[in-house]
């Protein structure tokens, strides 16, 4: 506890206090539209499963719930949502979890460099129990509280120039999601990560300011990041986990009814967003390989990047015991 901010504090102090005091039998509430923000586009399935949260969470409170989505970063970049949360002045997110490391190091592990050896493994790693220790640790780390993680997809590299080797890479200009754990794995490989924000990348590729992308079939085919980096190189290399984010301070002001109905219809979706990914990975990929101008490298694994792999987990090993418990849990899947 001696780590937290006066604001973290203040929240876990609050979500106990409500859970105290509304033990005492407090009443359901009136009508409320959750605001809820992420930095992917409407045509995104988080924002579809949010849109449909919407629904859900109106039947299960009798129509007294809904929620309003606010896409495409409208609300600022992922770290000012999640200062929003902190303060109450954003109810909901869905973040990447790549947002939430430097808060809670432990979900770092979930960047492990091929740690799962396909979506299917991804989506039983964010259903596991470790993972659900991870997001109990969400309260007191961040003054959010964390239902449930999702995903959105597998990570892939798409270059303006085509790679022969791993030696290609070094000194490429990579985009990444801003998380240190991202960033090792591109430093390892010699390229000069640029961090960035989801909503600046088609343009940083458009101007030559970045070389390549780490990224996904479902923003690949939303954004069409192809059209200035005409290589794909389907590697899988880590698995890009969503969590689904409440609010401390609106949550601790919910009687225990409303909290029990906003964890079941975030859960629902969740779930949702999952079974999509995993469903629906395969045909994206065969969508992207009917694209006219785009080189689909397939089957690039683990030891097309060398020794990194073993590297990166020597260094995150001491930042957390979560990549030697979910190494473990993958190796058992
Ligand atoms: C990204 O930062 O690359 C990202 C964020 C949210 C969804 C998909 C991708």
């Amino acid at each position: 506890m001696k780590h937290l901010t006066s604001t973290a504090l203040a929240v876990v102090a609050a979500v106990g206090s409500a859970t105290v005091g509304l033990a005492g039998g407090a009443q359901a509430q009136d009508a409320r539209e959750f605001r809820i923000g992420m930095i992917t586009p409407p045509a995104h399935v988080w924002n579809q499963e949010a849109a449909a949260m919407s629904e859900t969470l109106s039947e299960l409170s009798d129509g007294r719930f809904s929620v309003v989505v606010f896409p495409s970063g409208q609300l600022g970049n992922e770290s000012t949502m999640l200062q929003q949360l902190q303060t109450g002045a954003l109810d909901m997110a869905f973040l990447t979890t790549a947002e939430v490391t430097t808060r809670v190091p432990d979900i770092a592990a979930l960047h492990a460099p091929f740690l799962v050896d396909d979506i299917a493994d991804a989506a039983a790693i964010l259903r596991s129990e470790p993972a659900k220790e991870m997001l109990e640790k969400l309260p007191a780390a961040t003054g959010t509280v964390g239902p449930c993680f999702a995903m959105t997809g597998m990570r892939q590299l798409m270059t303006r120039e085509p790679i022969e080797s791993v030696g290609d890479l070094s000194g490429k200009r990579f985009r990444i999601t801003p998380a240190p754990a991202i960033r090792t794995f591109f430093e390892m490989l010699g390229a000069a990560p640029a961090p960035m924000p989801l909503t600046q990348v088609y343009d940083a590729l458009a101007n030559g300011q970045i070389d390549a992308i780490d990224m996904d079939f479902e923003s690949i085919i939303n954004f069409r990041y192809y059209e200035h980096a005409p290589t794909m190189m389907v590697t899988n290399h880590h698995m890009f986990g969503m969590v689904a984010l409440v609010s401390g301070r609106v949550w601790a002001g919910l009687p225990a009814e409303d909290q029990a109905i906003v964890r079941e219809a975030v859960q629902t979706h969740c779930d949702a967003i999952i079974d999509r990914f995993v469903a629906e990975e395969a045909g994206k990929l065969e969508r992207l390989k009917a694209v006219d101008g785009l080189t689909v490298v397939e089957d690039v694994g683990p030891e097309f990047f060398g020794d990194v792999v073993a590297r990166w987990d020597t260094m995150w090993a001491e930042q957390t015991p979560y990549v030697a418990t979910l190494r473990e849990l993958a190796a058992g899947l």
